[in-house]
């Protein structure tokens, strides 16, 4: 041990002769080099009325695991109609000093945009003003020379503090992280059609449920991604102008998708760790036209609380975690979806209470409310009614409640279309359970499975028009062909039967949803009406007896149709007269003695 030292210790001194001529301070101990500085990182924020969210938003940037001062924030917001604008002047004033440097870009006027009809409607101006938004910054984060480039839309919460950390280790040009919520959506998509549309893929669910762990090439990533800007192909991406070949729909993060492969970048999704979540819109709220947001349910209220300004972060960390993808029982089902007009919280509520009981997970999906609809509107939704459609027994034609229903089935049915799900379960909000009602309709799926039977929609409740026996299907029990039926009260839909209904284009000819379904599996007996829609091959059947009955029946003194109560589709000032409507026996009970006790007017 003592020799061998000293072995050591003599090279070491001849060294040091040797190189003594060349180098004066050879005795001394070289300090070591210095550790590289992290990456330069710009946050792009772009906010719009998301002041319910933006707290949440910024505190988890504030404790992204990065130094500040190698950060430089790029924040604009515009089209404002709450107090996003307040909120985030407030914390860039607070945060700036600790940031390399922050640029704000407030725009208080207008509060929309040219033909948008609410908040979550998005109109191809919008869409090219949040493009040039994100390309702004993009010019920014290239002049300032930084080496990422992070944007988050402000209702994605990135809950992990490593998160920026974890996504620069992978060094990929265009990354995203996995981003959690309730249900089956997220921030990406593992396929995409020759048009730039979702595709669904085997990939999407073991990927989303993690199942399949890693990083993953795939078509598309939105919401929240990292550029790395040091790669060469990156000078050719572009948020806006689109590509000179682009042909796809027109939407922001489709375009950059197309931006990336005509740059041949591919881009990554990874699903490692737990990022954060996709958060939502304040209250659940169903949406005209922004597929990319509906129907996530976040419960934010479970995060943070109070502010304390004084504390060394502006925004606290969350109290408690936010449950996700908990046990929820959807009986087989992709998704089940509860449509409830919002005024209607008493029949939510009732609802709820007993798809608790049963436990049974649902989605609240709020109806479009036909009453807030005015005659503009239903001309901006392409909504025109079916060419001679009046209703045989008032001989008025459709009402805007009809209209909002027929809005919430369709969109139902296009979400299922965009996410691509094998098969759904709807349920309006008047609907009692029969016995059993779990136990008979799992049974029922289970022997449909089985059988393979090749199905579009399987009726839970209904009203059968015409008395006379329907065709038993051959093997599974409680099972029939459906014939002419009233009511959409609850059915069970496949992916391709949602895809049958769209493709009828049934908004511009529209007609009751509940005559439309007939329609499609050609049971209709109006031949006219059946003209209009040549493809009437959609594959119907009926749960027999029943699983679900409504609630109230006509003259009970609790019952008021939603889709009849209102004024006519396209007059806003003529309210409908409903006696001897057909829609009124629509809520006919099963005994023909309540028929008979005259519908109580409710307005
Ligand atoms: C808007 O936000 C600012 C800054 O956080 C706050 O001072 C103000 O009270 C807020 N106003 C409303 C109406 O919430
Ligand atoms: C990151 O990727 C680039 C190619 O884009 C490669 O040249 C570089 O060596 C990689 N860096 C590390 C640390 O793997
Ligand atoms: C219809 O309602 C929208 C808001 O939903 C409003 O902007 C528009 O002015 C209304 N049109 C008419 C004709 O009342």
């Amino acid at each position: 041990m003592f020799k061998s030292s000293t072995m050591i210790l003599h090279f070491l001194a001849l060294g040091a002769f040797v190189f003594q001529t060349e180098c004066y301070f050879s005795e001394e101990k070289y300090p070591e080099e210095s550790k590289m500085q992290p990456p330069t990182v710009v946050i792009a924020i772009i906010a719009r009325n998301t002041g319910h969210s933006l707290p949440y938003y910024l505190g988890a940037l504030e404790r992204l695991n990065y130094p500040k001062d190698r950060i430089s924030v790029w924040a604009a917001t515009d089209h404002n109609t709450d107090n996003t604008t307040a909120i985030l002047k407030e914390w860039l004033t607070v945060m700036q000093k600790y940031y390399h440097y922050v640029e704000w870009r407030p725009m208080d006027k207008p509060t929309s945009y040219a033909g948008e009809l609410g908040p979550k409607h998005w109109p191809n101006s919008r869409y090219e003003y949040v493009m040039k938004l994100k390309q702004a910054a993009l010019n920014f984060a290239r002049k300032r020379w930084a080496d990422y480039i992070l944007y988050a839309d402000t209702d994605n919460i990135l809950t992990n503090p490593e998160s920026l950390n974890l996504l620069i280790a992978e060094n990929k040009s265009v990354i995203a992280p996995m981003l959690d919520s309730p249900g089956a959506y997220s921030n990406y998509w593992c396929g995409i059609t020759p048009q730039g549309y979702y595709r669904r893929t085997a990939e999407y669910f073991p990927t989303r449920h993690r199942h399949r762990v890693g990083c993953f090439p795939v078509p598309m990533v939105h919401s929240t991604l990292l550029l790395d800007l040091r790669k060469e192909g990156m000078k050719k991406l572009a948020f806006y102008p689109p590509h000179e070949d682009y042909s796809w729909p027109y939407d922001d993060i489709i375009v950059f998708a197309f931006s990336c492969r005509a740059a041949e970048i591919q881009m990554y999704l990874c699903n490692k760790e737990r990022y954060g979540y996709l958060n939502v819109p304040a209250k659940p709220h169903y949406t005209l036209e922004d597929d990319r947001l509906n129907f996530v349910h976040v419960h934010l209220e479970s995060m943070i609380k109070k502010r304390h300004i004084s504390s060394p972060l502006f925004y606290p960390p969350p109290q408690t975690n936010i449950p996700v993808c908990g046990k929820r029982d959807l009986l087989g089902f992709d998704e089940i979806y509860l449509i409830n007009l919002r005024r209607r919280a008493d029949r939510r509520d009732r609802m709820l209470f007993s798809l608790n009981e049963l436990e049974i997970d649902v989605k609240v999906v709020d109806a479009v409310d036909g009453n807030a609809l005015n005659s503009s509107d239903i001309k901006i939704l392409g909504v025109d009614l079916l060419p001679g459609y009046y209703d045989p027994f008032s001989g008025r034609t459709l009402t805007k409640g009809e209209v909002g229903c027929f809005l919430s089935h369709y969109y139902i049915w296009k979400e299922m279309v965009d996410m691509q799900m094998d098969k759904a379960l709807v349920f309006e909000d008047d609907v009692r359970f029969q016995a059993n009602f779990k136990r008979r309709i799992l049974k029922m799926m289970q022997d449909v499975e089985q059988v393979e039977l090749d199905w579009d929609i399987i009726y839970l409740g209904r009203k059968q028009v015409n008395p006379g026996k329907e065709e038993p299907v051959e093997n599974v029990r409680n099972l029939v062909m459906a014939d002419y039926s009233y009511w959409t009260l609850s059915y069970a839909i496949s992916l391709q039967g949602a895809q049958k209904l769209l493709n009828a284009e049934p908004l511009s000819k529209m007609l009751p949803v509940d005559e439309f379904l007939p329609i499609m599996y050609d049971k209709h007996p109006n031949e006219d009406y059946k003209s209009h829609f040549p493809n009437r091959n959609l594959q119907a059947f009926s749960a027999h007896p029943l699983l679900v009955q409504p609630c109230h029946y006509a003259g009970d003194p609790q019952w008021v149709s939603d889709t009849e109560t209102s004024t006519l589709w396209d007059d806003d000032s003529v309210r409908t007269d409903w006696r001897g409507s057909h829609k009124t026996l629509k809520g006919a009970a099963p005994a023909p003695e309540m028929l008979s006790v005259a519908y109580r007017d409710e307005l």
